[in-house]
């Protein structure tokens, strides 16, 4: 098994395993480089969906996501993307097609937390539909000493799709207006101890206790840094890379840039955060 950095920023690639027959040493040191690189794709990989939730579960329980309608009729716990991301009239279904697009980490919004999501790509378009990575302790690194301290001890609420419910039409009608869970903006990872802004805009409801002219310049000021110099990967897809991503401490997002008359289709799954004696938490 060879792993290698994919950018000085965030992500690593590992080949010539096969996920479905590593040793333990092995998934250790893939686990070991996921802690430090935030994203990891295992490339050429060859899976059944068993394989694919089994492999998922090494990182964590795994569990339903909140868009029902791309659930897989048999495994709830696996979503399907990209189908249907074109209508029948030709024109582009924007939902899914542009489902991803736009700088976040998944499940800020769930209270199960969201340690980690895992893609697999099955159909991969000829050009476009990469997925961009950026790593968020560059980002808490990159702001000045005195913005840090103004946001130690800030929490900020998260819906699915944020204060605009933007991509909300994804979400079937009892799932549209559940309570905001709550973030601090600077989070320290559990298990490296590495410190993040944990600042999601796709997601964002409110800052707490700001009001919205407050919010609104502390929100511009933050995003201003929120992609450091150097901090962001490319992934350009294969069929058979299989890619898991920390939430805790990267952000990604779809380019959404493919052209329409190819298919680009993942498998999908959500891995909970848990504390070290397994209870679900939400950071
Ligand atoms: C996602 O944001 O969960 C999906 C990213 C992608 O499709 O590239």
């Amino acid at each position: 098994m060879k792993i290698e950095k994919a950018s000085p920023g965030c992500g690593a690639i590992v080949t010539d395993v096969d996920v479905r027959s590593m040793s333990d040493a092995e998934w250790r040191s893939i686990y070991e480089a996921w802690l430090e690189a935030g994203v990891i794709c295992i490339r050429g990989q060859s899976l059944t969906i068993q394989d694919f939730l089994r492999y998922g579960q090494r990182f964590g329980q795994i569990f339903p996501h909140l868009v029902k309608k791309s659930r897989h009729p048999d495994h709830p716990e696996l979503t399907v993307m990209g189908i249907d991301a074109r209508n029948a009239d030709g024109s582009v279904n924007k939902p899914v097609y542009t489902r991803g697009h736009g700088w976040h980490t998944d499940g800020p919004w769930d209270p199960k937390g969201c340690k980690a999501t895992q893609l697999y790509g099955l159909e991969i378009p000829s050009r476009g539909g990469d997925t961009l990575f950026a790593n968020m302790g560059m980002a808490y690194d990159a702001l000045p000493i005195s913005l840090q301290k103004r946001i130690e001890g800030l929490e900020a609420d998260y819906v699915y799709g944020g204060a605009s419910r933007k991509s909300a039409d994804l979400l079937e009608p009892e799932d549209r207006n559940l309570p905001p869970v709550r973030h601090p903006l600077i989070r320290t990872h559990r298990e490296t101890g590495r410190k993040t802004l944990y600042f999601n805009p796709t997601h964002l409801l409110r800052i707490v206790g700001l009001p919205d002219k407050e919010a609104t310049a502390l929100f511009q000021e933050l995003e201003a840094y929120q992609i450091a110099p150097g901090a962001e990967y490319r992934h350009k897809w294969q069929v058979g890379d299989l890619i898991t991503w920390d939430n805790r401490c990267t952000l990604h997002s779809a380019t959404a840039d493919y052209p329409i008359e190819e298919r680009r289709i993942h498998w999908r799954c959500t891995i909970a955060s848990e504390d070290a004696k397994g209870t679900l938490v939400t950071d």
